[in-house]
């Protein structure tokens, strides 16, 4: 499987960003999954690895972010590719192209991606249409967005929760895209908590107790993550998400499209998403699930993160420069660090590294660029 990868990651390598991740989906919609890795009844994972969140069995704690499949057509394919969960989306009500391409760049030697995608999404019809054609095995979550002329972002949100409810193990309220104009602004508190609060009563009047979750930004003053914190508590919420992509630059960036707008994720993230995480934990004093994700390329930076307090990570980008094997390698490099510190389980590791308090956002920084 790797060594097939291997032959065909260099010519990916060479198209432009988004043709290569096309092609892949229509790869694995045709069934190309089981030449990179896929298996129909992939071998079980680690006992050490299984967890209970919200009523759902987790395998394993390794998922698929956001972004990549996001209108729901290769859910099953990257099931099979051993994630534990997979997170489609962001999902807007009505389709919408998103910005005018080029919108997505690799950033080879930081091993990061900047995108500006802006949504592009086939919109609900659609994905609900594909979840609900599934044979339903595995968890896979749907992560909702507004659209970009849309004025009240909650009537949007709103609608995703009643038709995508009944398909999907959890939902998440993406409030922290950079690409949507004044999306980020719903992270504010006097905002978050209105929209919150209607939303799980717009949940609740499904009929169906699907786990709620938010997924926040990485670029949060530590007022803002004690806001968020406070609001999630408050308002019943299920979990958070900590985080999507940041519109800073590290200034050590090196890659030819470092200065281009847009949410940068991949290695870079990794440090000031993991001490966001932190925060949000020690905030929330583990009463929250969280699911980290941001530059995870290595069973060890997952068991960071699980450290920091997440009992899920997802990712992403080093899904792109290293391929599917990654999962396989994270997952048995996670359950064997789990075993050499003495853990019999995901939650017990969880939040376990010393607490650097009070935090310090200038230490996790990098300095900020314009918005996207
Ligand atoms: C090309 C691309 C598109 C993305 N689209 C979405 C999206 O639609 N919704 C979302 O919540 N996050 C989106 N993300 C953010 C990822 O879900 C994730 O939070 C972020 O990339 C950090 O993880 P990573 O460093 O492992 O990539 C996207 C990321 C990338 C690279």
């Amino acid at each position: 499987m790797a060594g097939l990868y291997r032959l065909i990651g260099p010519a990916l390598r060479r198209l432009p960003r988004e043709a290569a991740h096309e092609l892949t989906l229509r790869a694995l919609e045709l069934g190309a999954g089981r030449f990179l890795g896929a298996t129909a009844a992939p071998e079980p994972d680690p006992p050490v690895l299984a967890q209970r969140l919200w009523g759902l069995d987790f395998a394993n704690p390794v998922g698929l972010a956001a972004g990549y499949d996001k209108d729901a057509r290769v859910p099953d394919a990257m099931l099979q590719l051993g994630f534990g969960f997979v997170e489609v989306g962001t999902v807007t009500p009505r389709p919408q192209p998103g910005n005018p391409k080029p919108r997505l760049f690799r950033l080879e030697q930081d091993q990061a991606i900047i995108n500006r995608m802006g949504f592009n999404s086939g919109g609900l019809d659609s994905v609900c249409e594909r979840l609900s054609r599934r044979i339903r095995s595995g968890i896979v979550g749907v992560n909702l967005g507004k659209n970009r002329n849309t004025v009240d972002a909650a009537d949007d949100y709103a609608e995703g929760i009643r038709r995508a409810a009944r398909l999907a193990d959890y939902l998440v309220v993406n409030v922290s895209s950079p690409n949507t104009p004044g999306l980020r602004d719903l992270q504010h508190r006097a905002m978050l908590g209105s929209l919150l609060e209607g939303l799980t009563k717009v949940r609740d009047q499904t009929g169906c107790r699907v786990p709620l979750l938010v997924k926040v930004a990485p670029d949060l003053t530590s007022e803002e993550c004690e806001d968020i914190a406070q609001v999630a508590l408050e308002t019943g919420i299920d979990g958070l998400i900590v985080s999507n992509t940041t519109v800073e630059r590290p200034p050590d960036l090196v890659s030819r499209h470092a200065q281009e707008a847009g949410g940068l994720s991949g290695r870079p993230l990794f440090a000031p998403s993991t001490a966001i995480l932190a925060e949000m934990y020690r905030l929330t004093q583990g009463r929250l699930p969280l699911i980290g994700v941001g530059g995870i390329a290595s069973a060890e930076d997952a068991y960071a993160k699980i450290r920091a307090g997440a009992s899920l990570v997802q990712l992403y980008t080093a899904l792109v420069f290293t391929g599917p094997a990654l999962v396989r390698q994270i997952k048995s490099g996670l359950a064997t660090l789990l075993r050499s510190d003495g853990f019999a389980s995901i939650a017990e590791a969880v939040g376990t590294a010393p607490i650097r308090q009070p935090f310090n956002r200038a230490e996790a920084a990098i300095p900020r660029q314009t918005s996207a």
